[in-house]
């Protein structure tokens, strides 16, 4: 019995990308206890996992390295794929590092930033698509999700700042609607979207948590648990559309 993905076939085979993160390696651990999946592609920069021969859980993850500077390395990432997929999730981000702030002014801008949030938040994911879409499964269901965010809609923009973030999560969702145009002429059966998970408790939200009301932050494995709810409603009719964690459509 699948918990989260009875909308799927069988025998599933599933990319997350993105693995090491809070919201990634919360649906890697929704999906190795799911009897449906076969095997869990877990690519990050970063996370290793130990093969345990008695543990039929940690047997179906796989941990391969990917680095988004790299187009070759992506292409290279996705040359350890050896089963059509069934679902890809993306959910690597970028919102703050070390050098990085969001921007509560034009005054702050930096091409730096703006650099560091496209190569992550933009690129990244559409060399992964470029690279990783045509490994879908063309018989049955499949579903290509990438971690956006409700800050990405323009019209639903009340409070301005948080440029760069903004701007390249925007610049994702018009590669995710291009793709997902390009992608129906080949293939009728596949989802490709855009999720918010709602404010999760994860180190990328961290220092903005303050004001959070009560009960609204939540932690990546419920998000994770109900993206996966809203994809498996998914179908092609969804594709190039951006949704929330509670399945309702966000207008770009
Ligand atoms: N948390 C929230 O409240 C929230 C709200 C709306 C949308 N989102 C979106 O949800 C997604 C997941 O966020 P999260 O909260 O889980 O954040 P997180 O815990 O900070 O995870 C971020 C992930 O992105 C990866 N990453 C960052 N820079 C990278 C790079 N240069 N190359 C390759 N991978 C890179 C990280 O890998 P390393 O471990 O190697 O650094 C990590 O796996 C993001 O797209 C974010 O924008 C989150």
């Amino acid at each position: 019995m699948s918990k989260y993905l009875p909308s799927f076939g069988n025998n599933l085979q599933v990319a997350v990308i993105g693995a090491s993160g809070g919201i990634g390696s919360a649906f890697v651990d929704h999906l190795c206890l799911d009897n449906k999946v076969s095997q869990i592609y877990a690519y990050s920069r970063s996370l290793q996992i130990t093969p345990n021969p008695t543990d039929p859980k940690i047997q179906k993850i796989q941990t391969h390295p990917i680095d988004y500077t790299q187009e070759i390395a992506i292409a290279t990432a996705a040359t350890q794929i050896t089963a059509p997929l069934d679902l890809i999730i993306i959910t690597t981000g970028l919102l703050h590092n070390g050098q990085m702030q969001p921007e509560k002014s034009l005054r702050t801008l930096s091409a730096e930033s703006f650099n560091a949030a496209f190569q992550v938040n933009t690129i990244g994911p559409a060399l992964v698509a470029k690279h990783f879409l045509p490994l879908l499964n063309q018989e049955r269901k499949t579903v290509f999700a990438v971690l956006s965010a409700r800050l990405s809609s323009i019209s639903d923009n009340y409070l301005g700042g948080w440029y760069a973030y903004r701007a390249s999560k925007a610049a994702l969702n018009m590669v995710l609607k291009n793709a997902a145009i390009e992608t129906a002429r080949r293939n009728q059966l596949a989802a490709i979207v855009g999720l918010h998970p709602g404010t999760v408790d994860t180190a990328l939200s961290k220092p903005f948590q303050a004001n959070v009301p009560e009960g609204k932050l939540f932690t990546p494995a419920y998000a994770a648990a109900c993206l996966l709810q809203v994809i498996d409603r998914l179908t092609a009719v969804d594709s190039g559309n951006l949704f929330a964690w509670d399945g309702a459509q966000i207008p770009f």
